[in-house]
């Protein structure tokens, strides 16, 4: 079931673990009737409408809406993914955690060994002068902040670290992955020298890796831990670990490029900051951060590598429908040195007035192109009706007035094009137009019909299902209907009689692509589940649509209900999609 831990794992902490007993230990709740009862932990409120049930194991927040079950409420309490929360829960009841990962112990070295190492790097760096602690300080953090973000120095010999490692047992094997030591015909030598080091520690906070920055001038200016079975720099994001709370409070993170950028937005009292570990910002990066908050603040250097690097970063983000903007600092390189210069406060400003996506988009533009020529003009307008095209109609309508204010092009003008742009698109080929036809047909649609006119005796079956057909695997449905009321055979070649050319393509499309032969019955059932699971989720959207709109003091006892009924339904779309 889970790809992290084993059945028997699972099924045990869900049997010993008890909702009252794990949430009793973060709020104070109290015994009511069967239940109990509590301020909700998720929103504020006064008056206490957040309910636990434990004959049912769930919990019921009646102001926000909150609810789940023990698991979901660790997931929620501690901002935890699903593993996490398992781990966290599995400690707490000392609960063995077995798990399908064939490389898991194998990795808990590796964690140790970073861990072992990032101590001996921060000891090295505080117990006595050197030369790491005095660049940091001429760069102008202070010891909280160096504290805080475990920073370490890697000294000139040649083998400190080794050395140290070696003593403590550990395996060269393992120090060579981890890219913490070299080897050279046959002699081992530390990798990072004469550098600060920055622990890279993952939100669960293992120690996955390190950048290391020279002091001198030696080439690279960060030298990265390499890529090995614990660190995949394009699923982490530096410093999260430390500041993922402050991006959940502020409901915002301020992404920037450097980790000197973080540390100084984070001494300024900017917490709610982290940064893509000198790569290109991945999906898998912007999902992560998704589990904090949904709004991102792009802080990229002003050059531009940096600006580049913020329109790819926008997209990302708008796919993972992350609502970002762009922030260029108007002083100084990058959000470090504007910081120290400017401070806190012109920061914030800076923050304030950030450029939504669809604006930096034409701001960029219009940065390229020479809008006092008519050919800078038109490109501009071209450019512009493309990014509008990406938007939803309803958002290109916000847009076009502004955009037209900002640039001078008329709101006619972009309005036509757009218009003409998305009548036209659409069009393409007839073959394409009949591919596309027949493509929106779920395959749940064309299997039941395929069921139908192989076997009669299927449209009874499927006909209390007819609510699936939509639009033209609807008509097909109801002239086979017709033709089952008026007595008729139903057989492909009766059907086509009553359809246009496009119908005709589809159920030719089915009748040859569609394979059910021998697995009528089986194809019947999972069609009806997959149905089953479709009714139910879309009862759930009633539902909660309905929670939206009743209100909390008149209708508590009706609000329970639905809750139990959404929860319950939760289950069962759980349960159905498990098997
Ligand atoms: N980086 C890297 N390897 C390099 C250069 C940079 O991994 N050779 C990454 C680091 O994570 C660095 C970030 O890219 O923090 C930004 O690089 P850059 O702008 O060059 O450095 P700054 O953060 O400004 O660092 P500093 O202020 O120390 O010069
Ligand atoms: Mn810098």
């Amino acid at each position: 079931m889970s790809v992290f831990f084993n059945d028997s794992t699972l099924n045990e902490i869900k049997s010993r673990v008890n909702i009252v007993d794990i949430i009793g230990r973060v709020i104070h709740i109290k015994k009511a009737g069967s239940n109990y009862k509590g301020a909700c932990p998720f929103h504020n409120e006064k008056d206490p409408s957040f309910v636990v049930s434990e004959q049912k194991q769930i919990f019921t927040c009646f102001g926000c809406g909150a609810t789940g079950d023990a698991i979901e409420f660790v997931q929620r309490y501690y901002n935890l993914d699903f593993p996490q929360a398992i781990e966290r829960i599995a400690n707490e009841y000392g609960i063995e955690l077995k798990r399908n990962d064939e490389n898991y112990e194998r990795k808990q070295i590796l964690y140790e060994i970073n861990r072992e190492a990032a101590l001996f790097l921060y000891r090295t760096f505080n117990e006595s002068a050197n030369k790491g602690y005095q660049y940091m300080k001429e760069r102008g953090i202070r010891p909280e902040a160096l504290k805080k973000f475990g920073i370490g120095y890697a000294d000139e010999k040649w083998d400190s670290l080794y050395i140290y490692m070696k003593n403590k047992g550990y395996d060269k094997k393992l120090l060579l992955e981890l890219g913490l030591i070299s080897e050279s015909k046959g002699k081992h030598y530390d990798k990072f020298r004469n550098r600060v080091m920055f622990p890279i520690i993952n939100t669960r906070g293992k120690v996955i890796g390190f950048g290391g920055r020279a002091i001198d001038n030696a080439e690279p200016k960060y030298l990265n831990s390499p890529e090995n079975i614990i660190f995949h720099k394009k699923n982490n994001l530096y410093a999260l670990n430390l500041t993922k709370q402050d991006v959940g409070k502020e409901d915002y993170a301020i992404l920037v490029e450097g980790y000197m950028d973080v540390i100084s937005l984070w001494q300024a009292g900017i917490k709610n900051v982290s940064a893509s570990l000198g790569t290109a910002l991945t999906e898998n990066q912007a999902r992560l951060l998704s589990r904090y908050t949904k709004n991102i603040i792009l802080s990229y250097d002003s050059d531009g590598a940096g600006r580049a690097a913020a329109l790819r970063g926008l997209d990302i983000f708008r796919n993972e429908d992350l609502n970002a903007k762009v922030l260029h600092v108007d002083d100084g390189k990058d959000p470090d040195d504007f910081i120290k210069k400017n401070g806190k406060e012109a920061f914030l400003k800076l923050i304030n007035e950030a450029l939504p996506a669809v604006e930096y988009k034409i701001e960029a533009i219009k940065q390229r192109v020479d809008v006092y020529t008519e050919e800078g003009r038109v490109k501009l307008f071209k450019e512009i009706v493309g990014i509008l095209r990406e938007l939803s109609p309803i958002e290109a309508d916000i847009y076009i007035k502004k955009i037209s204010n900002d640039t001078k092009i008329s709101e006619g003008a972009l309005r036509t094009e757009l218009e003409g742009v998305r009548k036209t698109k659409p069009i393409g080929t007839k073959i394409e137009q009949e591919a596309q036809d027949i493509q929106k047909i779920s395959n749940l649609e064309k299997n039941l019909l395929k069921l139908i006119i192989t076997n009669p005796k299927y449209y009874s079956k499927v006909a209390p299902y007819a609510h699936v057909f939509k639009s033209r695997a609807g008509k097909i449905f109801f002239i086979v209907r017709d033709l089952y009321n008026k007595g008729i055979n139903i057989e492909i070649k009766s059907v086509e009689e009553y359809l246009d050319d496009k119908e005709m393509k589809i159920i030719q499309d089915i009748d040859k692509n569609i394979l059910i032969d021998g697995m009528e019955e089986q194809i019947f059932n999972d069609c009806v589940k997959e149905i089953e699971i479709l009714d139910l989720k879309k009862r759930e959207k009633e539902l909660s649509d309905k929670l939206a709109l009743t209100n909390e003091e008149e209708n508590a006892s009706q609000i329970k209900e639905i809750m139990e009924e959404i929860v319950q339904i939760q289950r069962i779309i759980r349960e159905q999609e498990g098997s």
